[in-house]
């Protein structure tokens, strides 16, 4: 399978739409304020799943181009932008070969997406290829050490090995690593840590109840130990000690979870 079945396969499992909605809502309006998103503005959401930045940009005024690598999360970003009442260009494409004229946006903007494609530098290469000199990226990537960093890390040995030559994704949280991808093609680059506390979960047992069935990369996790009962029963319980681990509320009450980010905010370089 290639990096691009890989991650289509992944991210059409489940009910991604639904975790975005339902988990990391303020994220999106969060990204397009501190990029200063506007009218008139050309902007493009990179790895734009089903819209949760790409709607917020174009509520906002701008003129917004939403691409991602999984046809179906854009099916689900079209009919949501239907219900918001904003009309955007939706367009399949890998963050890898962005389909897109050099300089061609003033915005370019990722929340949680870019930062799961392979091969960094060539990521990094295209946003600011296709953003204009003078012009703003701006993502939010989970750090190792957040939330999300940490779940990952506990699935990870349960998920088949990545390709040779792919990167962690949340190293995108770590601001050497973004610092070293942008080089002297950006003339500034802002940092700023974050979180979107989660509190919709009664117990642990619920939070991983949830993620395990609507959450693709959880399921993959399943998927790939299916036929190894005792696979399933390692993943349950590093699953469940994560969650307990990580529960920030006191015994008795409702558990509560702060998913730590860091939104990158950088200026591509005058020509
Ligand atoms: C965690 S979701 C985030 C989606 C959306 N930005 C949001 O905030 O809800 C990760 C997204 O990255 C997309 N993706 C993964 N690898 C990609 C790649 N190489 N190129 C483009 N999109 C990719 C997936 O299809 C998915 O929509």
């Amino acid at each position: 399978m290639s990096d691009r079945e890989r991650a289509r396969a992944i991210w059409a499992a489940g009910d991604f739409p639904r975790v975005a909605r339902e988990t990391i809502k303020d994220v999106g309006p969060a990204l397009v304020a501190a990029a200063g998103v506007g009218p008139g503005q050309r902007v493009l959401d990179v790895a734009a799943g089903s819209g949760a930045t790409s709607i917020p940009a174009a509520l906002a005024g701008a003129d917004v181009v939403a691409s991602d690598i999984t046809p179906e999360l854009l099916d689900a970003g079209r009919a949501a932008a239907l219900v918001a009442g904003v009309g955007l260009e939706w367009v399949e494409a890998d963050a890898e070969a962005l389909p897109f004229p050099d300089a061609s946006f003033d915005v370019v903007l990722s929340s949680f997406g870019a930062m799961f494609a392979p091969h960094h530098q060539v990521v990094a290469d295209e946003l600011l290829r296709v953003v204009r000199p003078g012009g703003t990226i701006a993502m939010a990537n989970w750090t190792p050490e957040g939330w999300v960093g940490q779940f990952f890390l506990t699935m990870l040995p349960f998920l088949p090995p990545p390709e040779p030559g792919a990167l962690p994704p949340p190293a995108w949280g770590v601001e050497d690593h973004v610092r070293a991808l942008f080089g002297d093609a950006v003339s500034a680059v802002g940092f700023e840590r974050r979180m979107q506390v989660v509190d919709r979960f009664a117990t642990p047992e619920a939070l991983i109840a949830y993620y395990r069935e609507h959450f693709g990369p959880t399921i993959m996790a399943y998927r790939s130990i299916a036929d190894d009962p005792e696979r399933i029963a390692a993943l349950d319980a590093a699953l469940l000690a994560f969650a307990t681990r990580m529960n920030l509320a006191a015994d008795g009450e409702p558990a509560r979870y702060a998913f730590e980010y860091v939104i990158v905010v950088a200026r591509r370089a005058a020509a």
